[in-house]
């Protein structure tokens, strides 16, 4: 493929990003009065207003001319189509299988995938059905009105949010939970709370290789035989979610109780794997269906939807834009809604693992910028936090304002000053606030000329701050799951772009290879002989203080 930078688009770009860098956005909007409505498009109950963006219908124009050039309609077909486009595991990326409701074949190696997806499901439903019901008994007979959901990044990161986000669709009589961390502190408060009778334990991993959910399942199967029950009792109270039902099976789980998921599942994408179980337990199954039935619409659209009106595409193209053009090096997202505030958290392992790479597909090093680092947290929270920086320093942070406009159990008023709140901020880091505004401000206060000056300098809003707001009709589990699909779509635009390998992560294996040997040596099963000064004495420290 072409280096990005002798494509004609990255230098009309290069180009139009020295313009563009001159102008403000208070300027566009007070002589175009069509730039809202030019600029706000809308699929799967998801509006998205990106006027307030630093560009223009030339910009727009080359960033599509760019996506062409790169050819992305090609890679976004070649994912759906089942081609082997993860190079670097040797495998098919088609987490968009298993919400695939066109009836049409899903084909890996001749061999159509959706057989398998259907049995999984008709799997998930009826066992959510046995436990929601409270046909399926613990060992002493009693209903399970506990689940403790015990897996890691990507085993754990979407059925939490998902859960947490339908919070008004949950099953009362069902209480979730997600323990993740190595950190015993989780998993021994999750278990103080629990009755051994009640509670059922799934364990989620692809590999079932990870150390964190292997500890934290033996620390709850241990607890669980300590509480009286037998290893009999196992069977009715442990289940398993893993592309490795051999391990999982030689670990202790009854093969009946293990639910499958195929190896074309990557671990960030899995969450409408059987890695959702936690999901359907929680809101149940019906619901669950409708996440899946949301990301599908997502996926229709994506691939079918011109690039004016193409949520992804246009989402995809803007981080290009900030990212390699306008300085930008990290992107938030401002879910206005509490329970949304898990959705930075995701979509951090969602871009940052997918797209936080630096080599191409043909192994080159890349000589422009890939993914950024993506934060974020909650409104209005962060306003009384770190939107200083985002207002006045001198970064450039895009930003994705999310909103719903219908919410359940809500106080209007609430959500009236929520919204607000969210408009609010976007339209002063659009518009800012001039010198002379706030020199203007602060006449008649009695300042010296030299006060009055400086205080003015120190109010000075430079405004001309990117940001996006997506507007939810509501968040009911089918916009949750075209929203979740909308970010993925975006994360695969921009590593086809970018020309990297979106859907491997090696980056993160090394840790865990050195992590295993400084085990052995905090054990004493080894010696620090082959360990780094710094590191032999942190854990000297470390065995002196134990
Ligand atoms: O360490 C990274 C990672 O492999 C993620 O990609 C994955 O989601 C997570 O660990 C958990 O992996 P597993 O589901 O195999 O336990």
């Amino acid at each position: 493929m072409e280096r990005i930078r002798h494509t004609q688009a990255w230098s009309s770009l290069e180009a139009l990003a020295n313009t563009v860098k001159r102008q403000h956005m208070r300027d566009w909007f007070a002589t175009d009065t069509k730039r809202a409505s030019k600029y706000t498009t809308k699929a799967c109950g998801i509006a998205l207003d990106y006027s307030k963006n630093l560009i223009t219908d030339e910009v727009l124009t080359a960033l599509f001319k760019l996506a062409e050039e790169r050819q992305v309609s090609k890679k976004i077909n070649a994912m759906f189509d089942g081609e082997i486009i993860n190079t670097t595991e040797q495998r098919a990326v088609l987490h968009t299988a298993l919400r695939n409701f066109s009836g049409k074949p899903v084909m890996v190696d001749g061999e159509d995938v959706m057989p398998g997806v259907l049995a999984t499901l008709d799997k998930m439903k009826a066992f959510t059905h046995s436990i929601q019901s409270g046909e399926h008994k613990g060992c002493t007979g009693k209903a399970i009105k506990k689940a403790v959901c015990i897996g890691i990044g990507g085993s754990f990161l979407g059925p939490k949010i998902v859960t947490e986000a339908l919070k008004p669709y949950q099953n009362k009589a069902l209480d979730v939970r997600f323990v993740a961390n190595v950190d015993g502190c989780h998993i021994q408060d999750v278990l103080a709370e629990c009755n051994f009778e009640e509670t059922l334990f799934v364990m989620s991993s692809k590999s079932f290789s990870t150390q964190e959910t292997l500890q934290n399942t033996l620390t709850a199967k241990a607890w669980f035989l300590e509480q009286g029950a037998s290893e009999a009792d196992i069977a009715k109270h442990f289940v398993a979610v893993s592309s490795n039902v051999k391990a999982a099976t030689e670990f202790g789980m009854a093969a009946e109780n293990v639910f499958p998921m195929a190896d074309w599942v990557g671990g960030r994408y899995s969450l409408w794997s059987a890695i959702g179980l936690p999901i359907c337990l929680a809101i149940g199954y019906d619901n669950f269906r409708q996440v899946l039935q949301g990301a599908f619409e997502m996926d229709e659209h994506v691939r079918t939807a011109p690039a004016e009106t193409n949520l992804p595409l246009i989402l995809a193209l803007l981080g290009v834009w900030y990212r390699n053009f306008m300085g930008a090096q990290s992107h938030v997202l401002l879910p206005y809604y509490h329970y949304l505030r898990g959705f930075p958290a995701y979509v951090q392992q969602l871009d940052m693992e997918s797209n936080g790479k630096s080599t191409t597909l043909n192994g080159m090093t890349v000589d422009y910028g890939t993914g950024p680092i993506i934060w974020g947290s909650e409104g209005t929270n962060g306003q009384h936090s770190f939107h200083q920086l985002i207002h006045q320093s001198n970064l450039v942070i895009p930003a994705d304002f999310m909103l719903p406009i219908k919410v359940s159990n809500q106080d209007d008023t609430h959500h009236a000053m929520l919204a607000s709140n969210c408009f609010g901020q976007t339209q002063a880091l659009m518009q800012g606030k001039t010198f002379e505004e706030c020199f203007q401000d602060l006449a008649g206060q009695g300042l010296s000329d030299e006060e009055h000056t400086k205080l003015a300098a120190h109010k000075t809003m430079p405004g001309n701050k990117p940001s996006n707001t997506l507007l939810f009709d509501q968040v009911d589990p089918k916009t949750l799951g075209a929203l979740v699909a909308l970010y993925e779509h975006k994360v695969l635009i921009q590593g086809a772009i970018w020309d990297v390998n979106s859907f491997d992560q090696w980056g993160v294996e090394l840790g865990k290879v050195l992590g295993n040997d400084v085990l052995d040596v905090i054990q004493g099963n080894k010696s620090d002989e082959n360990l780094d000064a710094s590191t032999a004495a942190l854990i000297k420290q470390f065995n002196h203080a134990g």
